[in-house]
């Protein structure tokens, strides 16, 4: 697993999809640059998105907010006061960590120790080895399942009565039973507050203190009413946007999964309060559905209810996504009820009511939000896409299978040889194919390393220029994925190639 994420990483870089920031000042933890086919890919994605929720949906129109929001926005939205993550420092090594997190990295090292015991005993048995029962009778698994469990259960716990010092406690506990840190020595659990400040004015006395958005959310909240009003929607309705949101992310690690800067898409539904569960289900469904249409794989993708709910839902599902790390977070479909407009009413002192023409009533509306990170998604379908195969002959090839409505390049065009006219020709179709896609063209080295290339690069289709092509204006078109090549008239490749790659 820890090979397959490197080789992941590696790849991002070798083919010019993310670098990291500021590499030759040694980098930047957990920010990225997203190079000129990530850049692409990440672009793709969120069309992909944005035609999906605003095109298609009559009810959903989409805005662009501005990062920068007045301060007292993230006093209402409850950001200033509860956007905390626990932290522990050790006072030996001086390395800090998030306390929740850390426990968790324990439960994942007891959990290593269970499948190391369901290696040894698979070797031992062989054929006639059956994993349940080896797990439900196996003593010393059994204790180990047990200590994982009871260790996640009072974290919760003490996470939700908010009493940190049980987690350092915990954290003591489990430094004897399974080191890991290799000292004892902790201070006291405290909150960190995640949003980054910074300044707005010239002068230092006139300076007002700002916030980098922690998320898009609150943009369209704050612009409900002007929106409402300006696209005369009714209820129920949505608002879409796309943009960067900035955390000061205290476990900076697992590439792009979670960055101090990263870019989020997020959509706030606007309904009638008593309708939220009926609202909630539908989304779920709706954004389970976007999902599956990309073809990644049902079985790499499952809900997670949360128990534990944020400080403006009343009920909150996730949606997880097979990693190279395991299931872990893609998007998030939160039931936020009145809380947010509530809360800038009371602090703005404006009102942010829907006057129902129908009931002839005013009131403030309930929010259904579907928030997913782009970055995350990208990584979700780079990940996947990226596989070694076996060929027939026994050599390998790495093909990068990214779905083709997402490939930053559809087309790539080769002349066979440098000469006899076949250069121009192929030429001529790049300037053809460019006013509808991304295409490129390529005449160096044989035309099989070349294949090898664009497959390695995600590129859906390869078209190669031959003699043949001078006499009877036909071409081959080689198909990444099946590797099969067909011959087709030129006049035909720009429709072959819409049909594979339209949204
Ligand atoms: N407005 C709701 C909200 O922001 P969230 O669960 O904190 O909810 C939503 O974030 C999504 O944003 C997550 O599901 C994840 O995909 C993405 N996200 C959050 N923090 C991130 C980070 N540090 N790096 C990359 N993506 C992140």
């Amino acid at each position: 697993q820890e090979d397959d994420f490197k080789r992941v990483i590696s790849h991002a870089k070798e083919y010019g999809y993310v670098f990291q920031s500021s590499e030759i000042y040694d980098g930047l933890s957990a920010v990225y640059d997203y190079a000129q086919n990530g850049a692409e890919l990440k672009k793709n994605i969120r069309d992909y998105w944005w035609k999906a929720m605003v095109q298609l949906n009559d009810n959903i129109v989409g805005i662009d907010a501005a990062i920068f929001m007045h301060p007292t926005t993230w006093k209402a939205s409850g950001h200033v006061d509860a956007f905390n993550d626990p932290m522990i420092d050790n006072k030996d090594s001086k390395k800090r960590y998030r306390a929740d997190v850390l426990v968790e990295d324990y439960v994942a090292k007891i959990e290593a120790k269970i499948e190391k015991e369901v290696a040894k005993a698979e070797k031992r048995f062989g054929d006639k080895f059956d994993k349940e029962q080896f797990l439900a009778t196996n003593q010393r698994v059994i204790d180990y399942q047990e200590q994982a469990r009871s260790i996640l259960s009072r974290l919760a716990k003490s996470l939700e009565k908010e009493d940190l010092s049980d987690v350092k406690k915990l954290i003591e506990e489990l430094e004897i039973a399974c080191p890991m840190s290799g000292s004892r020595n902790w201070t006291d659990v405290k909150q960190f507050n995640l949003m980054f400040g910074t300044k707005l004015g010239a002068s230092a006395e006139s300076a007002m203190d700002l916030y980098l958005r922690p998320e898009t959310a609150q943009g369209i909240f704050v612009n409900f009413l002007n929106v409402q009003k300006t696209s005369r929607m009714k209820i129920p309705f949505g608002i879409a946007q796309t943009g960067k949101a900035f955390r000061n992310e205290i476990v900076a690690r697992q590439f792009i999964f979670r960055m101090r800067e990263f870019e989020q898409m997020e959509m706030q539904f606007f309904i009638k309060p008593g309708t939220q569960m009926e609202w909630y289900e539908t989304w779920k469904e709706n954004r389970m559905k976007w999902h599956l249409s990309l073809g990644l794989g049902e079985d790499n993708y499952r809900f997670h209810d949360h128990e534990k709910l944020a400080h403006y839902a009343d009920a909150a599902a996730d949606i997880e996504f097979r990693f190279p790390f395991g299931f872990k977070e893609l998007e998030g479909i939160h039931s936020r009820t009145d809380f947010d407009l509530g809360n800038h009413e009371k602090y703005s002192g404006k009102k942010l009511q829907y006057f129902d023409p129908e009931t002839r009533e005013s009131y403030v509306p309930y929010v259904l939000e579907t928030s997913i990170g782009l970055d995350r998604m990208f990584l979700a379908v780079f990940s996947n896409s990226l596989q070694e195969e076996e060929l027939e002959n026994g050599t390998f090839r790495t093909v990068l299978k990214l779905p083709p409505v997402l490939a930053p390049t559809k087309a790539a065009i080769f002349p066979l040889l440098k000469k006899d006219g076949l250069p121009e020709l192929a030429q001529e179709i790049v300037d053809d194919l460019k006013w509808d896609f991304n295409v490129l063209y390529d005449e160096k080295d044989a035309v099989g390393r070349r294949y090898r290339r664009q497959d390695a690069n995600g590129t859906p289709f390869c078209i190669t220029v031959d003699h043949q092509s001078l006499e009877d204006q036909t071409v081959t078109i080689r198909h990444r994925d099946s590797m099969e090549q067909e011959r087709v008239a030129i006049a035909d490749v720009k429709r072959i190639i819409h049909e594979q790659v339209d949204m």
